[in-house]
C-alpha cells in the first residue's frame, strides 16, 4: 500500500530538506486578518509538511522559523512568535514522538526566556532516540551568526591553524552531523537566502515558488521533490551525460 502511495514520486528524493517557511504575514494580510493569524496558520501547516517528510522517506528536515534578524520585528508580533513556539511544543511533541520524529534546535537559546529555552532542551532530549525524521527547528538562527560561534568553539578549542579545515568547520555549527541540504525551498516568491543555512547550503539545489507557507502542502511538497530530481547536481564537474559532453566539446 505504502508503495501505491509513493508511485508519483521520483526514486531519487533528497536525503534532507530545508525549508524557509515564508509568506505567513501575506497570506494573513490578503485575508483582512493580523499577521499573527498568519502565523499560527503556519503552525497548522507543519503538520502537513512533516507527515509528507515521512511518506516521502526524506531522513532530514529543517525548518527556519525566526531568523537572528526578526527580532527587529514590533515587539508583538515577536512576542507572539516565541508564544506560538512555545504553543507548538505543548501542543505537538506527544504526536511528534509517536511518528518517530526526531527534534533539534539549531540556533541560539540565549534570547528566549529560562522557561521556553528549558522546554525546547526537554523536547529534544525526549525525542532523542528517535529516528524516522531529524526534523531541526531554526529558532534564533542566523547563518553568519553560526560561523561566527564556529570560530569561537575553534579558537577555545586551541585548534591548530593547518587542522582547520572544511570538515572540521562543519562539525563547529549547530548542524554537526547533520548531512548539507539537497533541496533548500523557499514559499512565498521571495528569492533570495535571507541568512539560511549559508555555509551548508553551498551546493544545495533551491526550489523558489510564490505559494505562501500557510498553503504550501503535501502536493506542494511533491512538486519540489519532483522538480529536484530533475536537476543535475554538478559540483563545478561536467555533465555526467557521454553525448553532451561530446556536443559541448564542438
Ligand atoms: C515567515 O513569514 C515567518 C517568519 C519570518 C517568522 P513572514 O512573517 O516573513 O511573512 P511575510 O514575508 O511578511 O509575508
Ligand atoms: C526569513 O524570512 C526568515 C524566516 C522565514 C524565519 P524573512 O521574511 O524574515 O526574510 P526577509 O526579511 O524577507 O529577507
Ligand atoms: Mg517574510
Amino acid at each position: 500500500m505504502a508503495q501505491h502511495m509513493n508511485s508519483s514520486l521520483p526514486e531519487k528524493v533528497p536525503t534532507h530538506i530545508a525549508i524557509i517557511m515564508d509568506g505567513n504575514g501575506r497570506w494573513a494580510i490578503s485575508r483582512g486578518l493580523p499577521r499573527l493569524a498568519g502565523h499560527r496558520a503556519g503552525t497548522e501547516n507543519l503538520r502537513r509538511v512533516i507527515e509528507a517528510c515521512i511518506e516521502f522517506k526524506i531522513q532530514y528536515l529543517t525548518l527556519y522559523a525566526f531568523s537572528t534578524e526578526n527580532w527587529g520585528r514590533p515587539q508583538e508580533e515577536v512576542q507572539g512568535l516565541l508564544r506560538i513556539l512555545e504553543d507548538v511544543i505543548d501542543r505537538e511533541l506527544q504526536q511528534l514522538h509517536d511518528q518517530g520524529v526526531q527534534l533539534r534546535h539549531i540556533g541560539r537559546l540565549d534570547g528566549l526566556t529560562p522557561h521556553l529555552r528549558n522546554k525546547v532542551l526537554q523536547a529534544v532530549e525526549f525525542t532523542r532516540n528517535n529516528d524516522r525524521l531529524v526534523l531541526n527547528v531554526a529558532f534564533n538562527y542566523g547563518g553568519r551568526d553560526e560561523i561566527v560561534c564556529a570560530i569561537k568553539g575553534l579558537l577555545q578549542d586551541s585548534v591548530k591553524i593547518d587542522d582547520i579545515n572544511e570538515t572540521l568547520v562543519s562539525k563547529y555549527l549547530y548542524t554537526a552531523g547533520v548531512p548539507d541540504p539537497d533541496l533548500i525551498v523557499r514559499t512565498s516568491g521571495e528569492l533570495r537566502g535571507s541568512n539560511f543555512l549559508i555555509w551548508q547550503g553551498a551546493y544545495s539545489e533551491w526550489y523558489f515558488t510564490s505559494t505562501y507557507w500557510p498553503d504550501f502542502d503535501k502536493e506542494e511538497l511533491r512538486k519540489a521533490v519532483i522538480e529536484f530530481s530533475r536537476r543535475e547536481r554538478r559540483y563545478g564537474g561536467v555533465m555526467k551525460n557521454k553525448e553532451d559532453s561530446e556536443t559541448n566539446a564542438g
